[in-house]
């Protein structure tokens, strides 16, 4: 059946400027980390970006890597691309990234520019696209020249593979780097994809958010609800098919009894807010200001619903705050801890 788009999806959806550039992104953006590879029916697919888009999602974020296996989310987006959504590029801002590993070999991961440029071309390849809004380099490379990282951003900008350039799971001092050196090269570095959420606060003690802030940049926070753990999924254990039992990136061990305790907390107070737990953990991330947009993934296209849902109230009390953070200690669940702090 011909998807037709929802005539009123800009209606509701909050429209935030990505740092001091022109480009603006949804206050929710949705990714296809998971349940876009081989092992999700394809109507899933649709029907979760169908959802999205007719809520004014009009940011869809992917990776190299994404599956599994790695390429085909790229793959299944790009089929609907050319058959659902082909007349409405113009309206969607589309991300990908390389950093982590893609192929054999010494040029499949990491931050040269063989690796950087070749599986660009890869990515528009499965997509189908003719070029990317945002590319990004996925993590910080010890072992490579930041110069030659940086210098491989501009090169697919420069060559229209890409219109915009960003850093994702960068610290504080190499973001100030990167920035640095895209702007000498007339390559502004727009934005930032760092993970941030209510039990994951690096970026407020490693000082990026600041600075951000400072260097006119903007910033999409990836696992907004702790990979579903923020949300109502895990209040009573661990429900069949949900993330945590399919072996994949969120590991059962985190969800102990102290963890659920302090969600079922956390989720009463979302209650006394008029809000589902999802609801506050984005409102939350998006809270003040700092942070451009709230990067969801989703099984279903009721848990896209549900997260827009959170925009119809994103100011808290000074009281509310205080007690999110009493509830929610920072609990060992970063796992982009590594790339972030090199
Ligand atoms: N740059 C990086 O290194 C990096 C790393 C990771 C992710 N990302 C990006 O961030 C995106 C989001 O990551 P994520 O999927 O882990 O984010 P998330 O939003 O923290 O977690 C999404 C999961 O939460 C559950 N969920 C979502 N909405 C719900 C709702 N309203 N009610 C109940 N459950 C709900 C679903 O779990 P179930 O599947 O169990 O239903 C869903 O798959 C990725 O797709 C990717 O684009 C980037």
């Amino acid at each position: 059946m011909t998807y037709i788009p929802a005539e009123t999806r800009y209606d509701q959806m909050i429209y935030n400027r990505c740092g001091k550039t022109g480009l603006k992104l949804p206050a929710i953006s949705l990714g296809l980390w998971h349940n876009f590879g081989d092992d999700t029916p394809h109507q899933t697919k649709q029907a979760i970006l169908h959802t999205a888009f007719d809520l004014g999602i009009t940011h869809f974020d992917i990776a190299n890597n994404y599956g599994p296996p790695a390429g085909s989310a790229e793959t299944a987006f790009g089929e609907i691309m050319r058959t659902d959504f082909k007349d409405l590029r113009d309206e969607m801002i589309i991300s990908s990234k390389a950093g982590y590993h893609m192929w054999n070999g010494p040029y499949g991961e990491w931050g040269s520019r063989k690796y950087l440029v070749a599986s660009c071309d890869q990515s528009l390849k499965r997509t189908g696209l003719d070029y990317f809004d945002i590319f990004y380099s996925h993590r910080f490379d010890p072992d490579t020249p930041l110069e030659e990282t940086m210098g491989a951003l501009d090169y697919i900008v420069r060559s229209g593979r890409a219109l915009y350039a960003g850093i994702s799971s960068y610290n504080s001092q190499r973001t100030r780097e990167a920035a640095a050196i895209l702007k000498d090269l007339g390559t502004p570095c727009i934005i930032h994809q760092p993970s941030y959420n209510i039990l994951n606060r690096w970026v407020e003690t490693d000082g990026l958010k600041e600075t951000l802030g400072e260097l006119g940049m903007g910033s999409i926070a990836f696992v907004p609800l702790a990979q579903g753990m923020l949300t109502n999924k895990y209040l009573k254990g661990i429900p069949t098919g949900s993330r945590a039992t399919q072996g994949k990136s969120l590991d059962p061990v985190v969800l102990t009894d102290h963890a659920v305790a302090s969600l079922n907390k956390l989720n009463d107070l979302a209650a006394a807010r008029g809000q589902t737990l999802a609801q506050m953990a984005l409102a939350w991330v998006l809270r003040d200001g700092g942070i451009t947009s709230a990067l969801i993934g989703a099984s279903k296209p009721e848990q896209v619903t549900d997260c827009v849902g959170a925009l119809a109230n994103l100011s808290f009390t000074a009281a509310e705050l205080a007690e999110i953070d009493r509830i929610s200690l920072e609990r060992d669940i970063n796992l982009w801890a590594k790339s972030s702090s090199d």
